[in-house]
């Protein structure tokens, strides 16, 4: 296929981050891709995308951006921040869409989160924007479609990843409350193809996205220890001990954590039913812990 073939994708956020990764993998082969974001990515520029140094908080004429664009990704959005930060950002968002609209793009996919406790939703700015955000798509006359994926997982990810260094450094985990509330992690090479069936797709809609198995949480830990060779330990926590050790470590500056998230997990939302629709099964996520775990393992003493 040809430069000029190629339908034309203008990813926010670009391909970068964990989701941007696996979307230039799955998009790079017969689209011409275009993305915008703040630093560079040198397997963009292997892959021949056209990238645009740019803020999204901070564009007020998006229509260049949008010039030849069939289909917008968004993926920007900030794990932690203030409240103006979240703002501006969902401002230059809003901004794009009335350019999109304007300018008659075909699809707009928006990487969203799932649902979360009232009080998250009502209060936290990161997802108080968010859903401003995700309404004003809505409520627009693009073509749309919001994604809703539950805990990702891949290369590099922010989550799994980390709780295998963790039990591998301290062999130990906390566990928080009883354990006994959901997760179904999907895989983010899964989502990027997700993303690719939506774009091709015409429904107006809002698609949860789980992974194949919806886990108990503390069997996901377990297997987490299984993967790194070792017995399951576990220091308990109540709930609300839970969300004030997150606390604490976002007081000294830690990402490891942040309470919103402890409480979106306790509150049991996280559990989504997988994905149907993709022309092969979800990638079960025991693969990827076993190949992460590996690097942990210690080697069977000799003879
Ligand atoms: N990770 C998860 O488990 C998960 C689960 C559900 C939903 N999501 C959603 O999926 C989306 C992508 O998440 P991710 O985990 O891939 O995040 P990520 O790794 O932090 O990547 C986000 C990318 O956005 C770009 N970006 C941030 N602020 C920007 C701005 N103001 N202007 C332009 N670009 C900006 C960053 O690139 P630069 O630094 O180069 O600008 C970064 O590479 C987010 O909307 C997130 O809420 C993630």
């Amino acid at each position: 296929m040809t430069g000029a073939e190629r339908p034309r994708l203008l990813v926010v956020g670009g391909c970068g981050g964990l989701v941007g990764r696996a979307v230039l993998e799955e998009f790079a082969q017969d689209w011409s891709i275009r993305s915008l974001h703040r630093h560079p990515v040198p397997a963009e520029t292997r892959a021949g995308v056209e990238w645009i140094a740019g803020d999204a908080a901070t564009i007020d004429d998006w229509n260049p951006l949008l010039n030849g664009v069939d289909t917008v990704v968004n993926l920007a959005w900030y794990r932690n921040g203030s409240e103006r930060r979240f703002r501006r950002l969902a401002e230059g968002l809003l901004r794009s869409l009335r350019a999109s609209e304007s300018v008659g793009v075909r699809r707009w996919v928006q990487i969203s989160v799932p649902e979360a406790p009232v009080a998250l939703e009502t209060r936290l700015p990161y997802l108080v924007w968010k859903r401003v955000v995700d309404r004003a798509l809505i409520d627009s006359a693009l073509p749309y479609v919001v994604v809703r994926p539950t805990m990702l997982f891949g290369p590099q990810d922010k989550l799994l990843t980390v709780m295998l260094r963790t039990m591998a450094r301290y062999h130990r985990f906390p566990m928080f409350g009883d354990g006994d509330y959901h997760v179904s992690p999907i895989s983010v090479r899964d989502l990027a193809r997700i993303v690719r069936r939506e774009a091709n797709g015409s429904e107006r809609h809002v698609v949860p996205a789980g992974g194949p198995k919806r886990w108990v949480y503390r069997d996901l830990t377990d297997r987490l220890f299984a993967a790194i060779g070792r017995p399951p330990r576990y220091f308990r926590l109540s709930p609300r001990g839970s969300v004030r050790l997150a606390r604490l470590l976002e007081t000294f500056g830690s990402d490891l954590l942040y309470a919103y998230e402890v409480e979106w997990l306790l509150s049991d939302r996280l559990g989504l039913a997988p994905y149907a629709g993709l022309d092969r099964p979800l990638e079960p996520v025991e693969a990827f812990l076993d190949a992460e775990g590996a690097r942990y393992r210690r080697a069977p003493s000799g003879r």
